[in-house]
């Protein structure tokens, strides 16, 4: 019979997530979108897609979108909240996040109206909470039909005519029409050239997708949250660091970093062996499930200090760590999103010039006054065991 062994010491975490004989086991149950999807394939198969995919995912890329794209979709999205003076955190963060993980994953947005981006949210709400399964509190059978009717929508209405637009333009390519520089940069696009010929379905195709969307906008909007809540109630007892918000980037971003550190957007990884191992006093043989508890493992206290299950942004970081902790994976299925959600922490004596989306978002959140809304309560999401926050409302503007 098979067992379960459960490591939770910092190293030995980090050994197990590059145990290349551990195979991805935590989407199991939400296989209706996570079947045959990047972070579930596993070898070669998964070696293959990775690669081909990770050209979407380059530093220039992600500096151009930080740049160039993201400050004017964060600017119009937040107009209308600065106008009315308050918003719910959580929904804020599926509307400026969705448009954005949509576009790099390849999914068209043909209207590009309110309408269209509410739509976009309820399906990415939807493929997250599905993927997530294994946590969830409510009936799975129930939900397991509403995603696969859900991707079927998301099939017709966005991916058959993302397709269509693509592979035009390749055609356009190969007939000296357009040049590289002229091709969408996004995963679909990516997928459809093909250059290194995988082995991938059309229903492959659109779980690719679907995955995409919510691997990009999930983790970064509950990120956002638990990071807004620990910075308005680390402020609140340190005014003094109120103003290193508004003034110093890199104490923002390291705020962002203790925050995903505390809240990893997954609180384990989870695997299955394929061959006898020992890990951390376990004889595990093969089958036998692996659970790396990756919050138990971020607060060590050996690691992080006494106070390492507290918020705290002035923490020493060891040597050769990073301030996130084992929040973005390590090994094989690594966090391809990393720099796009978290940025680049640089030395001490140069200049941030690349702190990710979450704390970008936060930082224009602060200098529009945000603060904790004294008339609402703010509320835990109860339809998975997962700690997230399911309702943040806040205060914008003058007080
Ligand atoms: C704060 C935000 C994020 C967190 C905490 C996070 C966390 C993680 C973790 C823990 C894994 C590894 C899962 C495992 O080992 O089983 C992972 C994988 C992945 N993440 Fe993220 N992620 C974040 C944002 C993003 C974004 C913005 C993207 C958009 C591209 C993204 C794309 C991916 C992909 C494609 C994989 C699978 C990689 C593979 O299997 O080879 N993530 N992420």
């Amino acid at each position: 019979m098979s067992k379960q062994h459960t490591i939770s010491d910092y190293d030995e975490a980090s050994k197990a997530l590059r145990e290349k004989n551990l195979r991805q086991a935590l989407y199991d149950e939400g296989s209706v979108i996570m079947q045959d999807v990047l972070v579930n394939l596993h070898g070669d198969e998964h070696r293959a897609r990775r690669s081909l995919e990770t050209q979407v995912f380059r530093r220039d890329f992600f500096r151009y979108y930080e740049t160039e794209v993201f400050p004017t979709t964060l600017k119009e999205t937040l107009a209308p909240y600065i106008e009315s003076g308050e918003m719910d955190l959580v929904d804020f963060g599926y509307r400026v996040m969705v448009n954005l993980t949509v576009d790099f994953t390849g999914i068209d947005r043909p209207l590009k109206t309110p309408e269209e981006t509410a739509d976009l949210m309820a399906l990415t709400q939807l493929f997250g909470r599905t993927a997530t399964m294994a946590h969830a509190t409510v009936d799975r059978d129930a939900l397991r039909a509403e995603a696969r009717e859900a991707l079927d929508r998301f099939d017709e209405t966005y991916v058959v005519p993302s397709i269509a637009s693509r592979t035009e333009k390749l055609q356009q390519l190969k007939a000296g029409e357009i040049t590289e520089e002229d091709l969408p940069r996004d995963v679909l696009t990516v997928l459809l050239r093909n250059e290194d010929n995988i082995d991938m379905t059309r229903d492959m195709l659109t779980r690719e997708m679907a995955f995409f969307t919510l691997a990009g906008a999930h983790t970064s909007i509950h990120t956002l949250t638990h990071a807004m809540h620990e910075m308005l109630t680390w402020t609140s007892a340190h005014p003094e660091d109120r103003k290193r918000i508004d003034e110093a980037p890199r104490f923002i971003q390291r705020c962002v970093f203790e925050s995903i550190r505390l809240h990893p957007s997954s609180p384990i990884a989870s695997r299955r062996s394929l061959c006898p191992m020992h890990i951390e006093q376990h004889d595990i043989d093969e089958g036998d499930s692996v659970i790396i508890d990756l919050q138990t493992a971020n607060r060590s206290t050996d690691m992080f200090g006494s106070d390492a299950s507290e918020f705290n942004p002035h923490r020493d970081i060891p040597k050769g760590q990073q301030g996130y902790g084992l929040s973005f994976g390590r090994g094989m299925h690594a966090c391809l999103g990393l720099n796009l959600a978290a940025g680049v922490m640089p030395p001490e004596d140069k200049t941030v010039d690349h702190m990710g989306t979450v704390a970008l978002i936060s930082q224009v959140l602060f200098q529009a006054g945000v603060r904790p809304d004294p008339d609402k309560t703010a509320e835990k999401d109860t339809r998975t065991e997962r700690d997230l926050w399911g309702y943040y409302p806040v205060r914008l503007g003058p007080v």
